[in-house]
Formats: structure tokens, sequence, C-alpha cells
């Protein structure tokens, strides 16, 4: 009992840091069965340490048997099938008898080539949709890690941006063209005003499992980026983002100002044509109408003066003095 703790210490201690298609799928204690035999052809001497460096030359770091290790999802145990049919029998009949490490190194290398030969064989489609989201089930099988890799995207999808028109409707969907875990949990949250990702900035509206989130009418406080994270069993998959740019409908009443204005300027009052009416090309008219405006003022400020001016003066006059004048 106690040597077989010791032994699977030292097994551990030997594959420590190096997984691969082997140790992701058999058994320390077959291996052990497996090696029990292994003599040293030089000096007629059981060696198990040797046999392990042996399966980890033969299958775990070699190139071939990881590459044709990289199935499709849940095809992992199909691959445990192929390994343990190769090394299960021969872990029965190494047990407990001794056999010269050639022997050993012929039949691991048969058994590893049929396990090529089988698990080449095996679908492997990787289903990963870019460019976001956390896709487990898209990846590969990885003998390295002993895992699915993930399909490596960044959570956070790129900002879709959407122009509406003030007090229309405004609606936004949680979709991904992955497949989804049937537990999910919706969360939408909001960054006012602003064009973000920087989840800091966003305030959480509402969480459960809606996917669709809908503004029946659409204001100026609704502007900014919506973000809509999709979590499974507490970790985050996805986040999508939107970013609504709401369009004030008092620029169209702007435009009607506008062309009354243009209107009343023009001389004979013929129609300006507006096609680009917007608020700004009424601010470009401003500093005119003030000029205007202000030139008029000063104007009648002379004028009146002018005519005080003039009052007074003749007021201080004799109006004979003033009939005179007249008569000069
Ligand atoms: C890997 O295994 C294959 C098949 O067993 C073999 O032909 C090849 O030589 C091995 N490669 C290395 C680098 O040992």
């Amino acid at each position: 009992m106690c040597t077989t703790v010791l032994w699977l210490s030292c097994v551990s201690l030997l594959f420590c840091g190096s997984l691969g298609c082997y140790q992701c799928f058999v058994d320390v204690e077959d291996s052990l069965r497996l090696c029990w035999g292994h003599v040293l052809t030089e000096n007629n001497v059981r060696n198990v340490d040797e046999c392990f460096r042996k399966l980890d030359r033969i299958f775990n770091t070699n190139e071939t048997v990881i590459e044709s290790g990289r199935v499709g999802e849940g095809y992992d145990k199909n691959l445990k099938e192929i390994l343990d049919a190769e090394i299960l029998p021969l872990a029965e009949e190494f047990d407990q008898k001794l056999n010269d490490e050639s022997v050993y190194e012929t039949r691991l290398q048969t058994a590893a080539d049929n396990f090529i030969a089988a698990a080449s064989k095996l679908p492997r489609v990787s289903g990963c949709f870019p460019p976001c989201g956390f896709q487990i089930s898209g990846a590969v099988y990885n003998c390295i890690t002993c895992q699915y890799d993930s399909c490596e995207f960044s959570l956070d999808c790129p900002v879709e941006e959407i122009e509406v028109m003030e007090n229309s409707r405004s609606r936004m969907w949680c979709e991904v063209p992955f497949d989804l875990p049937s537990d999910i949990e919706v969360i939408w949250r909001f960054a006012e005003e602003i064009n973000t990702q920087e989840m800091d900035q966003f305030k959480e509206v509402t969480a459960g499992v809606d996917r669709l989130y809908s503004i029946p009418s659409t204001n100026l406080q609704h502007q900014g980026t919506y973000q809509c994270e999709i979590y499974s069993g507490g970790r985050s998959i996805v986040r999508l983002y939107y970013y609504i740019s709401v369009t004030p409908q008092l620029v169209v009443g702007h435009t009607e100002l506008q062309e009354i204005f243009d209107l009343s300027l023009l001389p004979g009052g013929e129609l300006l044509s507006a096609p680009d009416a917007s608020p700004r090309s009424f601010l470009l008219l401003l500093p005119f109408l003030l000029t205007t405006c202000l030139t008029t003022s000063l104007l009648l400020l002379f004028l009146s003066l002018g005519a005080l001016y003039w009052t007074s003066v003749s007021e201080q006059r004799h109006p004979d003095e003033g009939a005179d004048e007249e008569g000069d």
C-alpha cells in the first residue's frame, strides 16, 4: 500500500508539467501496471521511470499524436476509447511480467500509430464565429492541456451605431451567431450620452432573460451606449454594444423657420432651395441678422439724436430769426 502511494507521487512528479494525449486519458494505475516489468537491456534491471519517459516521448510530446487529437466538440470521449483499446490490453499483458525495453518500444510505437490512424478519422470542425464572445463549443480538443481550446475572441463585440428619430421606437437584440447554453442570464446596461466600451461608465438597467431591449418613444435622454452582457453559470460569455444617437424633432422646426428667414431676406421673395437644412445653416445666418439689426438700431439712434438736436437748436432761437434765416 505504502509503495503504491510512493509510486503514485513519483509518477505524478514525472509527468508534472507535460500533459499529453496519453496522460489526458490513461489512469496512472494502468500506466503503473503497464510499466511494471520494464527491463533495461544494458544491465538487465527493472526500471519503471524509463518506461514513463518512453510513454512521454511516444505519446505526449509527439507532434503527430497531438495533431491527431485535435478533434471537434464531444469527440474526446472517442479519443479515450481509442487509447484505452490500445493501452489496457497491453497493461493486462505486461503487469507483473518482465519484458525487455525493446519489446515495450515496438508495442508502444504500434499503439501510437494505431491511435493516430483512428483519431485522425474523427470529425474536427471548428465552429468559431468571429469577432467576439467566449465560444467553448466551437473549439477543438487540445492534448497538451487536456481541454478544448476556446475560440480566443474578445468578450467585447464592436459598438454598433444606430440613428433614431426623436419620439420613434428603438429596439436592440442581444443575439449572437453561436450556440448559447440554456441557463443564460442577460444584463442590460446604459452609459448616458457617451459612445464607450468602458465598463465603469455603465449603469445596470435590467437583469433577467430578456434578449430584446425596446424603447417605445426615444427621446434625447436615451442617447448613449447600451450594453448587453450574457452570463452562464456566473461566467461572462459575451458583451454586445449599441450606440443610439437621437435626431431631435426640433431640427424639422428649424428648417421651416429658416425657410421663412430666407424668403424674407431675399430680394423679390424668391424661394431659396435648402438641401441641407440644419441648425448649422441657421447659426451661420445669425451673425448677418445681428449685424443688420445692430446697424438699423444705430441708424435709428443717430436719426433720433439728430432730430432731438435739431429741435433743441430751433427752440433756442427766436421764431422771427428762424424766419429770417429761412429767407436767406
Ligand atoms: C511521432 O510519431 C509518429 C508515429 O508514431 C512517428 O512516425 C514520428 O517519427 C514521431 N515523431 C517524433 C518526432 O518522434
